[in-house]
């Protein structure tokens, strides 16, 4: 059984740590990060996107989740990640996922509101609870693309929630999606981000998180990849949006540095060896000590 991400968070917003959100698009990340919170005693939210599900399938993905839910000992939550489709949404709602993600943060102010109002009263019809966002997060990735950050304003993000009635709010300060976040330093705007807690009093979601470390861009590159001008949020970022009141932080792009590093490993090392489960069990190794290493950064050890 599902467990509710409201409810995760709404804990999580009391004592001050962060819930991990992992996407997956496979048998091998799920049980990655599965094992690194069971390992760590630690809460998470599975997460698929819009993208993960037309590869995957979204029976075989909500399988997969709903499977490691009734294994472990530890609370699971499942979400749908950046839901812009209003029929993936739909289904997401049907099928018993604990909370959707409505993200019409690329139309106006008012068109936002309207998409947002509507998912919630499907959603919360079924005891679902609903993550929206406002401003915008940059970055490119498949379905989920934006080339200029607006930083979310927080008299309009009162104003949103109130209007909305969404569950949790997705914040704009500075992160980006991907393994390009920053040009120069990487600066977040935590004094936004302040102001935004004073203004709002639901659960605050980061995006676009991932450290992007260096110890695995080094051994993706070593073995093959082309990584130039790769740039992630640094730790000490996260720990101070923690302090200012981040209560869920979503991570892609580390699980799929991690992936794509361990593959490229054991294909360079073991040219003879072509078993599937040779290749992507260090990946789903490599995956689960990423997750716990975020895990501990999120203080959410012991948290279950
Ligand atoms: O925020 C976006 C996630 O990293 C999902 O990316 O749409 O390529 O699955 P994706
Ligand atoms: P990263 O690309 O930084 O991992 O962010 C993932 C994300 O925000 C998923 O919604
Ligand atoms: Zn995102």
């Amino acid at each position: 059984m599902f467990v509710s991400t409201k409810k995760l968070l709404l804990k999580a917003q009391r004592e001050k740590y962060a819930v991990p959100h992992f996407n997956i698009n496979n048998l091998e990340i799920m049980q990655g990060v599965v094992q690194a919170a069971v390992k760590l005693n630690s809460p998470i939210i599975l997460a698929t996107s819009e993208g993960a599900i037309n590869y995957a399938g979204i029976n075989f993905l909500h399988c997969l989740a709903e499977t490691a839910s009734e294994l472990t000992s530890v609370p699971i939550a499942f979400h749908l990640d950046h839901g812009q489709d209003l029929n993936m949404i739909r289904r997401a709602i049907a099928l018993g996922y604990s909370s959707v993600m409505i993200d019409a943060s690329h139309d106006s102010f008012e068109t936002n509101i309207k998409k947002t109002k509507q998912i919630v009263q499907l959603a919360h019809r079924k005891h679902i609870s609903v993550e929206a966002e406002l401003g915008t997060i940059g970055g490119a990735e498949d379905l989920v693309s934006s080339r200029t950050i607006l930083y979310t304003d927080p008299a309009k993000a009162k104003e949103f929630v109130e209007r909305t009635g969404c569950d949790f709010l997705a914040v704009a300060i500075g992160t980006s999606h991907g393994a390009y976040k920053f040009a120069g330093k990487a600066v977040l705007k935590q004094d936004i981000l302040k102001q935004l807690r004073k203004k709002v009093n639901i659960p605050l979601v980061l995006h676009g998180a991932s450290g992007v470390p260096s110890s695995l861009v080094k051994m993706a590159e070593h073995y093959g990849a082309s990584l130039s001008g790769v740039e992630g949020v640094p730790d000490a970022q996260i720990r101070a949006a923690i302090a200012h009141g981040i209560t869920k932080i979503n991570t892609d792009t580390d699980l799929r540095l991690a992936f794509d590093a361990a593959v490229r490993k054991v294909i360079k090392r073991s040219p003879r060896d072509f078993d599937p489960r040779h290749i992507l069990g260090p990946a789903r190794e490599l995956i689960q000590s990423v997750a716990e290493q975020r895990i501990r950064l999120f203080g959410s050890v012991n948290k279950a």
